[in-house]
């Protein structure tokens, strides 16, 4: 398969987790093309180009970080210009995508994360893609949030995610490589 391993990482943990998804999937014969959100990214390829997308962000207030919903805001105006995001959305039999976070939780656990994963997923649902992968993986706060880590809805999440995380993470992957 063409797979395009899509995330931002303001902090470094989504990054740890896209790294090891590309790994993966190579090692299981797949072409991996890696593109990085940044905060102005000029979004020069086309979703519908791939048979498999990861996508993958931290979550900031509940949400994706901004260069996420930017870029994502501007492929829904420029797919809408096309004709391509249709009512009802059409069901397209070559496109598939799986949606991922990496979160704290601190707050209310995995309810915190769930809007991040919902956004990403909604793009491509209104793109047709079949959504075959919803992810929430724990990452640790960094910088001046760093005390979240430690006594939040999740516990001590310090060092999340781990190589035991990342291990979990590539067997995921290999089940959905499969389908
Ligand atoms: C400013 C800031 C805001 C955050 N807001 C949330 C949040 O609303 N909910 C949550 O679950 N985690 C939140 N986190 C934790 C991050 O989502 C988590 O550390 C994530 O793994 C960061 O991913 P990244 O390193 O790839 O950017 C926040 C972290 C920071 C630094």
């Amino acid at each position: 398969m063409h797979i395009l391993n899509l995330y931002y990482s303001a902090t470094g943990n989504t990054k740890k987790v896209a790294e090891r998804i590309a790994a993966t999937s190579v090692a299981e014969g797949h072409t991996v093309e890696t593109v990085q959100l940044k905060k102005s990214t000029d979004v020069q390829f086309d979703v519908r180009a791939y048979d498999l997308i990861f996508s993958g962000s931290g979550v900031y207030e509940w949400l994706p970080g901004k260069p996420v919903m930017s870029a994502f805001s501007a492929m829904t105006k420029n797919y809408r210009e096309k004709g391509l995001i249709q009512q009802p959305a059409q069901r397209r039999r070559n496109n598939r995508a799986v949606t991922y976070c990496t979160y704290g939780g601190t707050h209310t656990g995995a309810n915190e994360a769930v809007p991040a994963v919902k956004y990403m997923g909604q793009f491509f649902d209104h793109l047709g893609f079949e959504i075959i992968g919803e992810w929430y993986f724990v990452g640790e706060f960094h910088g001046a949030f760093r005390d979240f880590s430690l006594r939040g809805k999740l516990g001590d999440i310090s060092g999340r995610p781990d190589e035991t995380d990342l291990r979990h993470i590539s067997e995921m992957v290999k089940g959905v490589l499969k389908l």
